[in-house]
């Protein structure tokens, strides 16, 4: 039935319920949908409502009507094997990461390229409108905000908001012990310069998202990569015997839709990663950039939320899921907050204000949540439009991540292909793709490839992943060009 507590609109709850039930396998594919008429006298809603909750869902491609029929679940892709969990070597290395991480990004920013080199949604998975009246309103409303020099942790209404955000993560947070950043690599940096020394170890997932690996080399970090399950995300059995024999001052890890693995932690092993890290007087550094992207809210739950000693730092930004170029971020760095602060005003002082206030308005805007359902049921769509597409056209033998959110795939290659001949082939045909490489120390995911699709998509797009499957294919018909 309908939750009347929740703040959006009736047909979107029902959308999200049967969504949920269509992608758990509970409502098969193929299966006839309720009739209008049936599911509205069900729900105690209107059969306009229910009739918007379908258009819905056949939006998001999780449905389809068939005239004078009724409505059907839509085919999902045939299920492809995932690869298998990660098992790094369990020592400790420097981290030495080239220029390739970097090169990606540039490239795939570039317009002449057909992208998936980056993990950032296109900008038309966001509701620019929104974004565009709330930075009006600011400006107009509040006129000396743009020539007052702005001082401290943030804007009050943004860390308020921020605070507020939290309960969605099932935390309950205060504005106070808020910090306001230019993103969550900033957010992350500051807690690795809070909690640790150069030559330090930090454990981390494997694989890891690059950019990581970048800040632990520029502060001098050594990286423990510990082992993870494609869906499950980090062991923590691995990451207890790991506290227990090695000297570790931190963990770094995305428990929800982890990059590029797109893991998502089952709630009691986040519970007992917050009492791990609390036993071994430990911080935790979380990053929650992609919950709001999970299609379960169990899913979306933070680590935090079982934190009762303070020994969690939370990272986030609204990059991924609002709007990328406000470029905010923030941090609640438990028992470290007074000195993660003074780093802060020391390294990069407060954010720009309007842009801050804007992002509080655009919080506590009533259509948020609608905006959000919005992104992930295109995002879902799209994931299985790109898996489907790689079933039929990568050679077999290929293995593919199946996240519970969120727009990467992890694609591990058949016959221990060298993802760095495949990223060569596919440049030459302006096709830009993330090798497996750039994703941990060692060179053990160099049979990988990181698939970002949530990014701007046109016809050219299911194409190039067609094309990717054929040139996969043809460098394992010629030799020499497949991993030792
Ligand atoms: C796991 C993770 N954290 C952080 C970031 C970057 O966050 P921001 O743009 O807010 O600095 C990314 C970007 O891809 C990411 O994948």
């Amino acid at each position: 039935m309908t939750d009347s507590n929740r703040t959006e609109p009736l047909y979107l709850q029902i959308a999200d319920r049967l969504a949920r039930s269509i992608r758990a396998g509970t409502l098969a594919r193929g299966e006839r949908m309720p009739s209008v008429r049936d599911l509205a006298r069900q729900e105690g809603v209107s059969q306009s409502t229910v009739v918007q909750a379908y258009h819905w869902l056949e939006d998001a491609r999780l449905i389809h009507a068939k005239p004078r029929s009724g409505y059907f679940v839509q085919s999902r892709p045939e299920p492809l094997p995932e690869p298998k969990a990660s098992r790094p070597s369990g020592r400790c290395c420097s981290v030495r990461v080239g220029d390739l991480g970097r090169e990606v990004l540039n490239l795939a920013a570039q317009q002449n390229m057909v992208s998936f080199g980056a993990a950032c949604p296109g900008p038309e998975m966001f509701d620019q409108e929104r974004v565009r009246r709330a930075l009006t309103r600011v400006v107009t409303r509040q006129r000396d905000l743009l020539c007052t020099y702005p001082l401290g942790s943030g804007r009050e209404e943004a860390r308020r908001a921020v605070a507020r955000h939290g309960l969605s993560l099932g935390c309950v947070l205060h504005a106070d012990d808020i910090v306001m950043t230019n993103g969550c690599m900033e957010s992350i940096t500051l807690c690795l310069k809070t909690v640790t020394q150069p030559g330090d170890v930090v454990a981390l997932e494997s694989p890891t998202y690059f950019g990581f690996l970048e800040i632990l080399q520029s502060l001098h970090l050594r990286a423990l990569e510990i082992p993870t399950h494609p869906r499950h995300g980090i062991s923590v059995d691995a990451l207890q015997l790991a506290l227990e024999t090695q000297d570790v001052k931190a963990v770094l890890v995305v428990p929800t839709l982890s990059n590029p693995l797109g893991a998502c932690m089952p709630v009691l092993e986040r519970k007992r990663l917050a009492q791990l890290v609390a036993a071994h007087d430990i911080a935790l550094i979380e990053d929650v950039i992609y919950n709001d992207l999970a299609e379960q809210d169990d899913k979306r739950r933070a680590v935090k939320s079982f934190d009762t000693t303070g020994h969690v730092m939370l990272c986030g930004s609204f990059n991924k899921t609002l709007a990328p170029g406000l470029r905010l971020g923030w941090v609640e760095a438990g028992r470290w907050s007074a000195p993660l602060r003074k780093i802060k005003d020391v390294q990069s002082g407060a954010q720009t204000a309007v842009l801050e206030v804007a992002l509080a308005d655009l919080l506590s805007q009533a259509g948020n949540e609608a905006a959000l359902r919005q992104m992930r049921a295109s995002i879902a769509a799209r994931v299985d439009e790109a898996r489907g597409l790689i079933a039929q056209s990568f050679p077999k033998g290929t293995r593919v991540t199946d996240p519970a959110g969120g727009y990467i795939l992890w694609v591990e290659l058949p016959g221990g292909l060298d993802a760095v001949a495949l990223y060569e082939a596919c440049l030459a045909e302006n096709i830009c793709i993330a090798p497996g490489q750039m994703f941990s120390v060692s060179p053990r995911f160099r049979s990988f490839i990181r698939l970002g699709v949530g990014g701007r998509w046109g016809p050219e797009h299911p194409a190039a992943l067609r094309r990717i499957g054929a040139l996969v294919q043809a460098l394992l018909d010629a030799p020499g060009l497949v991993a030792a």
